[in-house]
């Protein structure tokens, strides 16, 4: 686990991500994105970088259940900042269908990922998280039953919190990852981080923790 304190967040977060999309691959290289505010200059800058985009794929971490055109959406926050500025394959852009039942919804995109996985858990090269106040990632929310899930990698998880659903990755597809950047900014997210380094914290941004990759911290 490597923490960043940074003076160039978007600089340094542009590299990291495209470091970890380039050079020779046998497949599409595959990132997930994030919602929430903080990573739309990231991604206003990554679209500016130039990368293979058309051997590039994108899946997202979470989504809010809502249609593609609505302004808490991350596929549209996404979309404007980054995904309609490169040229990536139309089939390489995995969207969480926010519209749908988020049961379905779930259960439809887990599916799209295993029709793309060779063989067992679909791996991403570069998984890109942010945490809440509370310790969420993705929409993995403290005290909510998505926390629990060890089988499924998708799935529609009630937040209490928010008093809505959400669909979202689960740890297994998480940890799964070859490489995760948590993209934090805000001192008032800096007491959770300090909570997390202390190695006392069961947050859920603390059950982040890939078999084999690593991880990246990188705070502004
Ligand atoms: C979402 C995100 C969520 C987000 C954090 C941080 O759909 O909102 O996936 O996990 O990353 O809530 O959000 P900010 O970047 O807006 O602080």
């Amino acid at each position: 686990m490597q923490f960043i304190e940074s003076s160039d967040f978007v600089g340094d977060a542009v590299n990291i991500i495209a470091s970890a999309l380039s050079g020779e691959s046998n497949r599409p290289y595959r990132i997930s994105l994030c919602g929430g505010s903080t990573p739309e200059p990231v991604y206003q800058a990554l679209a500016e970088v130039q990368l293979d985009w058309s051997n590039i794929e994108i899946t997202f971490g979470d989504e809010r259940c809502v249609p593609p055109d609505h302004e808490d959406s991350n596929f549209k926050m996404a979309s404007g900042s980054l995904l309609n500025k490169v040229s990536l394959n139309e089939m390489n852009i995995l969207r969480m269908r926010g519209e749908l039942d988020p049961v379905d919804a779930a259960r439809e995109y887990e599916d799209s990922l295993r029709q793309r996985s060779e063989t067992g858990i679909y791996t991403h090269d570069l998984i890109l998280l942010g945490m809440g106040e509370d310790g969420h990632t993705a929409s993995l929310f403290p005290g909510t039953s998505a926390l629990n899930e060890s089988d499924r990698w998708v799935v529609s998880n009630h937040v209490p919190q928010k008093e809505e659903s959400r669909i979202t990755f689960t740890y297994p597809i998480i940890n799964a990852a070859r490489k995760i950047l948590f993209l934090i900014r805000g001192e008032d997210k800096r007491r959770i981080v300090d909570h997390v380094l202390s190695g006392e914290s069961d947050l859920p941004v603390s059950l982040v923790d890939p078999e084999e990759g690593s991880v990246i911290w990188l705070l502004d």
